[in-house]
């Protein structure tokens, strides 16, 4: 294929040099459009309805109709946004925590944490966003545990998310305010100091008789919710 050296565009004629075909081809000819948000929701992955099952974003009880959990029922809800603040729709969002007293049902906590199991409590739960982005669910606040015993290092009350959407994964933490121990947390303080208030849910009305705390997450972009380096 013959190299051009000359290219017309909008009706004016540029001269290129040789070696400068692939910055050429690179360069959009035409303007640039923004793709709208009808072509742009097929790539979003989006879970089948039935791969959820009832009751997975209430977190206090093994399954609906089973015993509460030990400690408060919390509500948290919020948006998934992404670097646009346009919602993130159905989309997965997945959440686990420890228990009241501070204990993950997890093996390897098994080995590093006296804390007592609860044993109507796994920890676990997920859901999908709805058409507006939105999410709620419901789970026990968590007691702190301890991470490092040689240096004394209390871990605050937290909850872990992790969302999927819009080709990326983002994993993050949300705290709970006036907490003490969240200004000696190493990993909260890895936290830019002026990002901080974002990864701390924020009181909100109270739901269905929960406290309830607001948690929003943008996923990417300049925006982006301080993502988990734990
Ligand atoms: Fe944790």
């Amino acid at each position: 294929m013959n190299t051009p050296d000359i290219v017309q565009r909008g009706g004016r004629v540029l001269p290129v040099v040789v070696n400068d075909r692939e910055s050429e081809a690179r360069t959009p000819a035409n303007r640039l459009y923004r793709i709208p948000d009808a072509a742009r929701d097929p790539f979003t992955p989006c879970p089948p309805a039935p791969f959820m099952r009832a009751g997975e974003h209430d977190l206090t009880r093994l399954a609906p109709g089973r015993p509460q959990a030990s400690g408060e029922a919390i509500a948290i809800t919020g948006r998934i946004l992404d670097e646009d603040l346009r919602p993130v729709r159905r989309t997965l969002v997945e959440v686990w925590g420890a228990n009241a007293h501070g204990r993950y049902s997890h093996v390897i906590d098994a080995g590093r944490n006296d804390a007592p199991l609860d044993p109507n409590f796994y920890g676990f739960g997920r859901l999908v966003t709805d058409d507006d982005g939105r999410y709620q669910l419901r789970t026990i606040k968590p007691g702190a545990y301890i991470a490092r015993t040689d240096i004394g290092w209390w871990r605050p009350p937290h909850v872990h998310f992790s969302v999927v959407g819009s080709g990326v994964r983002l994993v993050t933490q949300m705290y709970f305010p006036d907490e003490p121990l969240n200004e000696k947390d190493f990993i909260f303080l890895i936290v830019p100091a002026a990002d901080r208030d974002r990864v701390i849910g924020q009181p909100a009305a109270t739901h269905a008789g929960d406290r309830a705390f607001r948690f929003d997450i943008v996923i990417r972009g300049r925006f982006q919710t301080p993502p988990d380096l734990d």
